[in-house]
């Protein structure tokens, strides 16, 4: 199997599984439980909070755990503006994740109006537009780290440089750049960040929400006094277990893996553009997350090509997963200008730790018989 959907999730890393089934065998406590059952899991949570905060250069207080990177998207989004009701404008791009994307359409139900920040045609927000939109009514600016369908990078610290002109705090949702991308948060400056443990080879289902400390924000879930009154219910203790094992294999490894990743994700970009005709890269040139690559096959319906791959186990997309089984275009890829059939056309492949160059080997292999195949039974004129 040739798996290049890492952007949809990643494999668990084989360490991470056994970190978690060890401690899921003995530490069935609730960490809320006073006696050292329960007191044990808490500190056990509390290292991975340690390492999580570590790894972002901030306190151990500032990280709050959750249930998926989508619940840290729309606490940060709702608990701000829950925590300032006067404010009555977000401000958001036009390429978010759903995530964020319908957060702001429960925001319009509830009165707040989004103002949607445009992209260029490499999918990053045209600064120039978000200046225009400042003002002292805005609750929070949204803008993600990296783009999960193109892999394109935001320049969030300058969004914050400009927010700061009217002190609006700023949300990124780092989902796709945290472990792909080296930072900390006082490269980025925002309040708040979002990010996931099923994209860093961790469990699926755990994610945490980095809140700077004294940002306003309101809880989403009230109940028991779990995460400091910040998210109620039993923390999820083995899957933050997994999340901690996995953000220390990254700190141990990160820069060596993504180095590897990169070099291999530079060879199929090269030889698919060096091999198969009327194609078009997708996202910017330098400013991305070299494992992403977005093309558009032109004449082409993305998805003959993902089943045609699929024959042959290998696993790509065609865009965010999230709109897999939807009939609309890409709204990343509209935003971009893409016309719709460009966008119908496009194929996402994402490297990631478990990717070889043989995996690379096997797609330079397929893809250029099967473009060719598929042309040749299109009646498309390109
Ligand atoms: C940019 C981005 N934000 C948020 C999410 C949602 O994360 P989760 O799957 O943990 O809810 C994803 C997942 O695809 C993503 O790519």
């Amino acid at each position: 199997m040739v798996y290049l959907d890492n952007n949809a999730t990643t494999p668990m890393d084989p360490a991470v599984c056994k970190r978690m089934a060890d401690f899921q065998q003995t530490h069935f406590g609730n960490p809320s439980s006073l006696y050292p059952l329960g007191r044990e899991v808490k500190e056990q949570i509390n290292a991975a909070r340690e390492t999580i905060a570590d790894s972002l250069g901030v306190s151990r207080s500032e990280i709050i755990f959750t249930g998926s990177g989508t619940e840290s998207d729309n606490f940060a989004i709702r608990g701000s503006f829950s925590a300032r009701p006067d404010k009555k404008t977000f401000i958001t791009s036009a390429i978010e994740h759903p995530a964020v994307v319908e957060t702001a359409h429960y925001l319009d139900r509830k009165g707040i109006r989004t103002i949607f920040i445009p992209v260029d045609s490499f999918g990053v927000i045209r600064l120039e537009e978000l200046e225009k939109a400042l003002s002292d009514d805005v609750g929070l600016i949204s803008i993600m780290h990296a783009n999960n369908e193109l892999g394109t990078i935001q320049p969030v610290a300058e969004v914050v440089r400009l927010a700061g002109t009217r002190n609006i705090p700023v949300h990124t949702d780092g989902v796709q750049s945290f472990g792909k991308i080296g930072f900390e948060i006082a490269d980025l400056g925002v309040d708040f960040l979002s990010i996931s443990a099923h994209k860093i080879y961790g469990p699926k289902g755990v994610g945490a929400l980095y809140a700077k400390k004294g940002t306003p924000i309101e809880p989403l879930i009230y109940g028991g006094h779990q995460e400091r009154l910040m998210r109620a219910g039993t923390e999820n203790s083995t899957g933050i277990i997994g999340f901690g094992e996995a953000v220390r294999i990254l700190k141990k490894n990160g820069k060596s893996e993504r180095d590897r990743i990169r070099r291999l994700s530079r060879r199929l970009k090269a030889q698919i553009e060096e091999t198969i005709p009327k194609i078009k890269f997708n996202g910017h040139p330098k400013n991305r997350i070299e494992s992403t690559l977005n093309f558009s096959f032109f004449g082409l319906e993305a998805e003959a090509v993902l089943l045609a791959l699929a024959t042959r186990e290998i696993y790509v997309s065609t865009g965010s997963a999230c709109s897999e089984d939807s009939e609309e275009v890409s709204h990343v890829l509209s935003a971009i200008g893409l016309r719709p059939e460009e966008a119908r056309a496009s194929i996402r492949m994402s490297l990631g730790r478990f990717s070889t160059e043989e995996d690379v080997d096997a797609v330079l292999t397929e893809l250029p018989k099967i473009i060719q195949k598929l042309r040749a039974i299109t009646a498309l004129d390109i």
